[in-house]
């Protein structure tokens, strides 16, 4: 049985529950600034192992290590690079994961096999009243059943692991709706998945950052991935995704004409609209899901809208934005929920 516990109304509010279920190797689902997570103790293998059932991930696709305290990384990292102290002094806690050379505590289950092991530090006073309270670090990927959009609120968590897991802490919305940036400094630092913490606010903060290929395309047969994770295919939902390219003007005019065509062929579309576009898009059926100046208000937005019209349409149409700042994290989520399908 799944328990429930609410972070926002409830003095006693599920951390304290919450710790002493991960301690007894049980599943707990909860908040953090990004994406809700799905935890159990990070340095227990059997309780990790858990963790892929109930999503249903494949087992070559290692965790991420939530801590409460930076200086903790110094058990978890075989050393601690200068690199990362500078990134974690400026970043955390916050939406940045840090992959580095594993110590011995950390077990193969967390890590895939991998010698290396990431790590962050959330930004969510549940979550790391979370962690205190387990007094271990907790592993934890996204609540959501592998290749579904992640989860941004209790309810969609509920949606994925009712039944599977042993509690939900539900903390409200999160506050960036996208999963953490991930960079790692085994070999050259290179950003792996984008996220809030941006490219530009790395190099400002340390120097030169590489991006992964695969962020933007997909992955070539027979390439090999830096992170197992951009293999599969994520965040789709059950309906059709289709991007357009170009300018606002450009990119409205090319989905008012393929939402024409597929509406005509008795097809139930919708359209990701922006508050600039939307009067492109005049009575057809479109949801306004952020202003494309501020694309951390689309990042918001993408993963609950995707739920919420999985089902409840054939074909979403969403408009490309310029891949720069959080517009890098926003086209990598869109693109893979497309499989890459564009309308140019
Ligand atoms: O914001 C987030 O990062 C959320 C919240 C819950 O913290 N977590 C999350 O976890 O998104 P997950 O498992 O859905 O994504 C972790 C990503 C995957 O793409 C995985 O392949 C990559 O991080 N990853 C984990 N450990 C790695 C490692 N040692 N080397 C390279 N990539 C790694
Ligand atoms: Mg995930």
């Amino acid at each position: 049985m799944t328990q429930y516990a609410n972070a926002t109304t409830q003095k006693e509010n599920g951390t304290v529950l919450g710790g002493k279920l991960i301690r007894e190797g049980g599943l707990v689902a909860f908040p953090t600034e990004t994406v809700y997570g799905l935890g159990a103790n990070g340095l227990d293998g059997e309780a990790v192992r858990r963790i892929f059932e109930a999503k249903g991930r494949p087992g070559d696709n290692p965790l991420i290590l939530h801590v409460a305290k930076k200086n903790y990384v110094k058990r978890l990292w075989a050393h601690v690079p200068e690199s990362a102290r500078v990134l974690m002094d400026t970043f955390w806690p916050g939406p940045l994961t840090i992959v580095f050379n594993k110590s011995s505590l950390v077990p193969d289950e967390v890590t895939a096999g991998l010698p290396t092991v990431a790590i962050r530090m959330p930004d969510h006073k549940t979550a790391l009243a979370l962690i205190r309270e387990a007094g271990v670090p907790i592993a934890a990927p996204s609540a959501n059943t592998s290749g579904r959009p992640s989860p941004t609120s209790a309810q969609h968590v509920r949606e994925d692991m009712d039944g599977k897991i042993d509690l939900i802490i539900d903390g409200g919305p999160c506050r960036y709706g996208l999963e953490s940036t991930v960079l790692t400094l085994a070999g050259e630092p290179t950003i792996l998945r984008p996220g809030a913490v941006t490219r530009e606010m790395l190099e400002a903060a340390w120097g030169a950052i590489r991006l992964a290929p695969s962020i933007l395309a997909p992955m070539k047969a027979g390439e090999t991935a830096a992170s197992p994770g951009m293999k599969y295919r994520h965040y789709a939902p059950e309906c059709e995704v289709l991007v357009a390219r170009g300018d606002p003007r450009a990119a409205s005019g090319k989905i008012c004409r393929a939402y024409d065509r597929r509406v005509l062929s008795g097809e139930n579309a919708v359209i990701f609209a922006t508050t600039q576009t939307q009067p492109f898009y005049r009575d057809r059926r479109c949801v306004i899901i952020g202003d494309r100046a501020e694309p951390a208000t689309l990042c918001a937005n993408l993963f609950a809208r995707l739920r919420e019209y999985s089902d409840a349409a054939d074909v979403v149409f969403a408009e490309a934005l310029p891949e720069e700042g959080m517009g890098l994290a926003y086209m990598n989520r869109l693109l893979r929920a497309a499989g890459f399908r564009t309308i140019d």
